[in-house]
């Protein structure tokens, strides 16, 4: 069986949820970004990275492309949490405002799964951006569908995630094991 590694950067839970559960259906170790310094990356050949979302972009991404993007022969998988529901519009979005294309081809996968916001663990400075996000788009006159939507759901904590959504991923690293 092939090494997995599975590197989380989490702030307010909901990635490490996800990696939990990851870890429970493969075999992997599991360990925060902060201590990738700690572990001996090369041996392993599968590499799964998960961090949130914050303002369209992966958090910890770019330590993470420092560190092991470049690395020959391994297979990396990259997953991202975020508050916005799933749909195929955004997922492409995500890939190309944090990645360039020669990026894309280093990475095997990439999947987006859908979280919540979580106020009671946020930082003071995180919940005062969501609060002036929320007043932005309170305030704005003819808002889209998504921008409603997207209002009512940071107006308070929600947790739209589910097990169920890491299946194609479990599905995929157990085609390479
Ligand atoms: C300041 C801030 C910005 C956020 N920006 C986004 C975003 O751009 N897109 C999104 O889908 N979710 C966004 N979210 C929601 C988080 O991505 C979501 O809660 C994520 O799962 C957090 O992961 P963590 O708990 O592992 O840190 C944001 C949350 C905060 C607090």
């Amino acid at each position: 069986m092939k090494p997995i590694l599975l590197i989380y950067r989490t702030k307010t839970g909901f990635t490490k949820k996800y990696a939990e559960w990851i870890s429970k259906e493969v075999t992997c170790k599991t360990i925060p970004l902060e201590k990738i310094k700690d572990e001996d990356i090369n041996s392993y050949n599968i590499i799964i990275y998960g961090a949130g979302m914050h303002a369209g972009r992966i958090q910890g991404l770019n330590k993470f492309k420092k560190n092991v993007l470049n690395l020959a022969d391994k297979k990396i998988i990259v997953f991202a949490t975020g508050g916005t529901p799933c749909i195929e519009k955004v997922v492409t979005k995500i890939k190309k405002d944090n990645f360039t294309d020669e990026e894309l081809e280093n990475i095997n996968k990439f999947y987006y799964f859908q979280s919540g916001v979580n106020y009671e663990r946020m930082g003071m400075v995180d919940k005062a951006i969501m609060k002036t996000y929320s007043k932005i788009l309170d305030l704005k006159n003819n808002k889209s569908k998504i921008e409603e939507g997207t209002r009512n759901a940071i107006s308070k904590s929600y947790d739209n995630s589910s097990r169920e959504y890491i299946k194609p991923m479990v599905d995929y690293i157990n085609q390479l094991i």
